[in-house]
């Protein structure tokens, strides 16, 4: 995986959203998470679901980092002030399946939002809304596609496609890297790991430390290659 050149001290925060449950918010968030702590970037993850799935992935995971605490979306301003000065230089915030005044308080608390998509018009009604709240906030944003199916040869799936063209009019940009529907996403974290950990070679690493690098991008303009 690329090494990242710290631009700085300064703390980033990274929403994560999707009004749809079983989207892969809290997938992805724990595997970006992961992807930055490697990449030398001290990462916390404030988790804003009463569900409260990343705290339980914490509590089976061995690794002392990520970090990762229940917090209140109306407390995340409060909590990126101690961050800083304990010098993280990553907060990712996992959010509710609901698009509430939590998820507001987050993107408008965050320097980027992912709102996050399965390839399917369900989730693509519903996150036509999370576009909307992050609109509403003056937030940047980026789409990502997961759980998408596999490529056949040369083709991608019709839904797939369709998706990105639907998504595409949003107001947003779609990631060009997506997650697809691949077992080590879901084995890995149910270990307290990530497909970064499990698989360090296998395809999942390698797509998730793609994203991550489109994502740290967006993040930390100045210490990532032109081209991700
Ligand atoms: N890329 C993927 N490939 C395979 N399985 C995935 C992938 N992403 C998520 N999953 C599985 O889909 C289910 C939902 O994922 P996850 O909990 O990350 O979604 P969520 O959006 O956080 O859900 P909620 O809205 O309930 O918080 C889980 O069983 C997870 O293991
Ligand atoms: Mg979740």
């Amino acid at each position: 995986m690329q090494t990242f050149r710290p631009s700085g001290s300064s703390l980033k925060t990274l929403a994560v959203i999707s009004s749809k449950g079983g989207s892969g918010k809290t997938t992805l968030s724990l595997h970006l998470a992961v992807a930055a702590e490697a990449a030398g970037r001290r990462t916390f993850i404030a988790d804003t679901d009463p569900q409260k799935s990343a705290w339980e992935w914490r509590q089976v995971r061995s690794s002392p980092a990520p970090e990762v605490a229940v917090v209140q979306p109306a407390m995340l301003n409060r909590l990126k002030d101690g961050l800083e000065r304990a010098r993280f230089q990553l907060m990712i915030v996992d959010t509710a399946p609901f698009a509430g005044p939590g998820v507001l308080d987050t993107v408008r608390a965050a320097d980027f939002t992912i709102i996050v998509a399965r390839p399917s018009m369900l989730d693509l009604w519903s996150v036509e809304y999370s576009a909307e709240q992050v609109r509403s906030a003056r937030g940047r944003a980026m789409f990502v596609l997961t759980q998408a199916p596999p490529r056949r040869g040369d083709k991608e799936a019709p839904a797939l496609l369709k998706a990105a063209e639907r998504l595409n009019t949003y107001g947003f940009p779609v990631a060009s890297i997506g997650l697809r529907s691949r077992v080590a996403f879901s084995q890995s974290v149910g270990n307290g790991l990530t497909a970064l950990e499990t698989e360090p070679s296998g395809t999942a690493a390698r797509e998730i430390s793609r994203l991550a690098e489109l994502v740290f991008g967006r993040l930390w303009p100045d210490s990532v290659p032109r081209n991700s």
